[in-house]
């Protein structure tokens, strides 16, 4: 696959039945699939939604690095605007999960709607840049999330210089804020992005597969 493509189901859908099902008509794409925590092993999906920085103990509620880790999960999204707006998560927070994280090699999507929250997230982990090819900047503007206007594509593409100057070349930039099938090109191919972070439309099989087709 050309481009990296990750489907965030958010808190959708509300049985394992419809999860599976959803499941089963993505799964061959090779995107990463990032489904509600208590799916995840009935799917063995290869993605997380979040997770949390101690490995073990009396955290009630909470989710492990570790448990992702050992079910087999690659990649685990992190810094989220709406855990930022409802879990009230700070760069300080998002930045202690990210060094677990990263420590036990699973692959982090980092995502910002600015370049601040990068470098304040990364400010206390002194080895980020060995972890480089581990992490992933996906560049979330606010207004464009779950509201059905994405961001134009000459702005986004600003964004992504912008994070590749901070954080170097080689870093996976992916763009997310309502994409579908008929914009999903501007961002790969216009914009230059390595990939996209879809929400709504991950949870509409032939959609999903249709933006996967269009960004390989
Ligand atoms: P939508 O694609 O529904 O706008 O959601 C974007 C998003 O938040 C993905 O993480």
């Amino acid at each position: 696959m050309k481009h990296l493509i990750v489907a965030n189901w958010k808190m959708n859908p509300s049985t394992l039945e419809e999860a599976k099902d959803i499941f089963n008509q993505v799964k061959e794409t090779g995107a990463v699939i990032c489904p509600p925590f208590v799916y995840l092993s009935a799917l063995g999906a290869n993605g997380a939604q979040d997770c949390f920085y101690e490995d073990k103990g009396a955290f009630t509620g909470e989710t492990s690095f570790l448990m992702l880790k050992n079910l087999g999960v690659e990649y685990v999204i992190l810094g989220h605007s709406e855990r930022r707006k409802y879990q009230k998560e700070t760069d300080a927070i998002i930045g202690k999960k990210i060094k677990a994280s990263l420590a036990a090699d699973l692959k982090v999507i980092l995502c910002v709607d600015r370049i601040s929250q990068i470098k304040n997230a990364l400010k206390k982990i002194e080895n980020w840049k060995l972890k480089i090819g581990n992490l992933v900047i996906a560049y979330e503007p606010l207004f464009a999330i779950g509201t059905g206007k994405a961001c134009p594509p000459e702005r986004a593409e600003k964004m992504r210089v912008a994070i590749k100057k901070v954080l170097g070349e080689s870093v996976l930039v992916l763009y997310g804020g309502s994409v579908n099938s008929q914009n999903a090109k501007d961002y790969v191919a216009k914009a230059s992005f390595d990939g996209l972070l879809v929400g709504g439309a991950s949870l509409k099989p032939k959609e999903f597969i249709d933006i996967v087709k269009i960004a390989c």
